[in-house]
């Protein structure tokens, strides 16, 4: 399913191929936007073709312009300027192959099955138990969420996995606090709070007390060599931990595949040490550490501590051999900070070194930091704390909202504020290209009236409302002629635009250039609606009705493309 624009695009530079004998992949190379819009819609230098003919570009231009047949096309007319041609849609005919097309798709419009039969493996949030949440699983739970479902849209099938940070020495000290001190009542009312207090408490005291150190290492060790009880124990952590985190992804509108976090490769590890050290990749190092050697520039990978114990890196380097074994995937994307960059470049080579045909497959989709993130309460610890925060805040500016007239008051305000904060927190991650870093102030993550999550719900609800109000569905078979001003036309232009978009945010890995084309979008609605009314404009009511509902259907599957439910009452 190609855009349309796209499509008319590639018609016209055919067109102009078979008249000037200019290769058609050139002429649609050569295509620009006209600077303004009464400039025409598509532009078409000639410099190339005066170069070829030995003839001004100008000359060129307004010949083009006289001999051009462009029946059959989208566009209706060319004019010269100066040395460029330019093209006018034929808004009636545009307007009623797009505005017919969303309405027969309806939610599909921008779908592709260019993913059939095509499996994307999603690594994201993995936050991990016993130790404090970083911004960074925030935003990687927010990143990879909408990377999900935009590769889901395109026609993938998307695996999303929590690689949960539930294995490592963090459980040593966890277990030996709880054996000197335990708060059954605490573990249950709130097991990752308590279990991290457990960790950050004994962390001190081990730090005064190397006896604390010692022991600590022999409950992990008893734990990596499957004693029962103190698994079990660890069992219990994590499953109460995960039910936990379960709920918050819940209000996220989350769920994942697999929770196969990292002592998920506990038995996975060893055959591909095995493998490392048959292929003689595998060194010995100072106080028995094994490691490999990846690239002159780049310090060794390691795999194994002195006293046998596996990393980090030896766990993802079990996990990516393990799901390319499960799902031969296309791509295993990573939705990690840029802090992890160095990790993830050693484990791709240390693959490739193994000889795995597949290490071009691995993405780590890396993202900057937030600045400046906290809560009344002070510093966040939780995943949790951010969200209640969120919904908090967004209560607060609901009520200003509904004072200044803006929002109606019969809206459930609890519901309301959880997806408004939701909302602002998700926008606001993706306003800016993931690579950037961030600095956050929650004034401006709430602000109704600028480049925000709850801007955009706003629009969406008030579009609803037109439609709610007309008071009949709006339908296809309607007098696309009344559909011309300048500002109609921007709109059913962005509208067409949107298949393209998808496309491209997949290919960049960038919910990003969702977020941005929502902004132009709504831009242009509001243009629009500033301008002309909707109900009671007589025959311009049933087209207009038909490209405000477009708009409703476009914006809708962009915000839950971004992870965002849209609102249609506010
Ligand atoms: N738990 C890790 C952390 O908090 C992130 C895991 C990312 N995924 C992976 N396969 N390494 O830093």
């Amino acid at each position: 399913m190609q855009a349309m624009l796209r499509e008319a695009k590639a018609g016209l530079a055919k067109l102009l191929a078979d008249r000037t004998g200019l290769e058609k992949e050139r002429a649609l190379q050569l295509f620009e936007t006209p600077r303004r819009p009464e400039m025409g819609d598509l532009a078409f230098p000639c410099f190339d073709l005066g170069k070829a003919q030995k003839s001004s570009p100008a000359k060129i231009a307004g010949d083009l312009a006289r001999d051009l047949d462009l029946s059959g096309t989208l566009f209706s007319r060319a004019e010269p300027n100066g040395p460029y041609l330019n093209f006018f849609l034929d808004l009636p005919v545009f307007s009623g192959k797009l505005l017919r097309k969303i309405f027969l798709e309806k939610n599909q419009y921008g779908a592709a099955d260019s993913g059939k039969g095509k499996t994307v493996v999603i690594d994201y949030s993995s936050p991990n138990i016993a130790k404090p949440f970083h911004i960074g699983h925030l935003r990687s739970t927010i990143i990879g969420e909408s990377l999900a479902r935009i590769y889901q849209f395109l026609g993938y099938l998307p695996i999303r996995i929590n690689h949960l940070g539930d294995w490592g020495t963090q459980f040593g000290m966890v277990l030996s606090a709880w054996s000197k001190d335990r708060n059954e009542d605490e573990l249950k009312r709130q097991p990752i709070g308590y279990l991290l207090q457990l960790y950050i408490n004994y962390n001190k005291q081990a730090s005064e007390n190397p006896a604390y150190q010692e022991e600590a290492r022999g409950w992990f060790k008893k734990l990596e060599a499957g004693d029962p009880e103190t698994y079990q124990l660890w069992e219990r952590f994590r499953n109460l931990s995960l039910e936990e985190f379960k709920k918050v992804y819940g209000r996220l509108g989350i769920e994942f595949d697999y929770y196969w976090g990292e002592s998920f490769y506990n038995d996975k590890m060893g055959p591909a040490l095995d493998q490392l050290r048959d292929a003689r990749l595998l060194e010995t190092g100072e106080d028995n550490v094994e490691m490999v050697r990846v690239a002159e520039d780049l310090p060794p990978v390691l795999l194994r501590k002195s006293d046998g114990a596996t990393l980090y890196a030896t766990r993802d380097l079990a996990a990516a051999i393990y799901r390319f074994e499960k799902f031969e995937p296309e791509e295993i994307l990573y939705v990690v900070g840029r802090p992890q960059e160095l990790h993830f470049r050693q484990l791709f080579l240390l693959l490739k070194k193994m000889g795995y045909p597949w290490t071009d497959r691995l993405h780590h989709i890396k993202f900057g930091h937030i600045q400046g993130l906290s809560t009344r309460k002070g510093a966040v610890v939780f995943l949790e704390q951010v969200l209640d925060e969120a919904k908090d805040r967004a209560r607060e500016k609901i009520a200003e909202n509904i004072q200044a007239g803006k929002l109606s008051p019969g809206v459930d305000q609890d519901q309301l504020a959880e997806q408004i904060g939701i909302s602002a927190l998700l926008v606001n991650d993706f306003k800016n290209r993931r690579e950037r870093d961030l600095s956050f102030d929650w004034d401006q993550v709430l602000n109704f009236d600028g480049e925000t999550g709850p801007y955009l719900q706003y629009t969406h609800a008030r579009i609803f409302g037109i439609l709610r109000k007309a008071g009949k569905p709006p339908g296809p078979e309607v007098d696309f002629n009344f559909l011309s001003e300048p500002e109609t036309r921007e709109l059913l232009k962005k509208l067409s635009l949107f298949p393209e978009i998808v496309q491209l945010a997949r290919r960049e890995y960038e919910p990003f250039i969702i977020c941005n084309y929502l902004f132009e979008l709504t831009g242009a609605f509001n243009q629009f609606y500033n301008h002309h009314r909707v109900l009671g404009s007589g025959d311009s009511e049933a087209p207009r009705l038909l490209l405000v509902d477009s708009t409703r259907e476009v914006l809708a599957r962009g915000l839950t493309l971004l992870g965002v439910k849209p609102l249609e009452r506010m």
